[in-house]
C-alpha cells in the first residue's frame, strides 16, 4: 500500500499547486528594467529603501501602489511602475528618483533599457 499513498499525496501535491497557481498574480517587474535598474544604482552605490523592493520585487510597495511619490521625498532613491501592462501581470518603471545626480557624471548606459522611463529626477 505503500506506492499507494505515494499516489495520493502525488495528487493532494499537485492540486495545492493549481490551487495556488489559480489567483491573480502578483504583477512582475520587466526582467530587463530589474537588470537595468540594479546595475544603474549599484553602480552609483545606492541600493532601495525598505519601503520598495520588497523581498526582491523592484516595483512593489510604494513603488506600485498609488502613493504619490510627491508625497514621499524622504524616499531615495525612488522608482515608480505603472503594473498595468499585459493584463496587470507586467509592471514597467515610469519615474526613476536618485541622489547625487551630479556625482554621476555620466549617464549610465544602462538607462537606455528602462524604456518606459518618463521621469529621471536627480535632488
Ligand atoms: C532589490 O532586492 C534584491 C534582492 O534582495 C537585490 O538583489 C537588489 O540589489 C535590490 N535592488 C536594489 C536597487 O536595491
Ligand atoms: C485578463 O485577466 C482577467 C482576470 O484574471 C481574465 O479574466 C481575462 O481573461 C484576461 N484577459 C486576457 C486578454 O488575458
Ligand atoms: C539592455 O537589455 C538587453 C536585453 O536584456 C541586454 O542585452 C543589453 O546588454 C542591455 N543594455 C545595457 C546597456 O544594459
Amino acid at each position: 500500500m505503500r506506492s499507494c499513498s505515494g499516489i495520493v499525496w502525488l495528487v493532494l501535491a499537485f492540486s495545492w499547486q493549481i490551487a495556488v497557481a489559480q489567483p491573480q498574480q502578483a504583477p512582475r517587474t520587466d526582467p530587463t528594467e530589474v537588470v537595468a535598474l540594479n546595475t544603474i544604482l549599484g553602480r552609483w552605490g545606492l541600493k532601495a529603501s525598505p519601503e520598495w523592493n520588497i523581498s526582491g520585487e523592484l516595483c512593489s510597495g510604494f513603488a506600485s501602489d498609488g502613493t504619490d511619490w510627491d508625497y514621499r521625498p524622504d524616499i531615495t532613491p525612488f522608482i515608480k511602475c505603472v503594473c498595468s501592462y499585459d493584463n496587470n501581470t507586467v509592471c514597467h518603471v515610469t519615474r526613476l528618483r536618485v541622489t547625487k545626480l551630479d556625482v554621476v557624471g555620466q549617464i549610465p548606459s544602462e538607462l537606455q533599457n528602462l524604456t518606459y522611463l518618463v521621469d529621471l529626477y536627480g535632488i
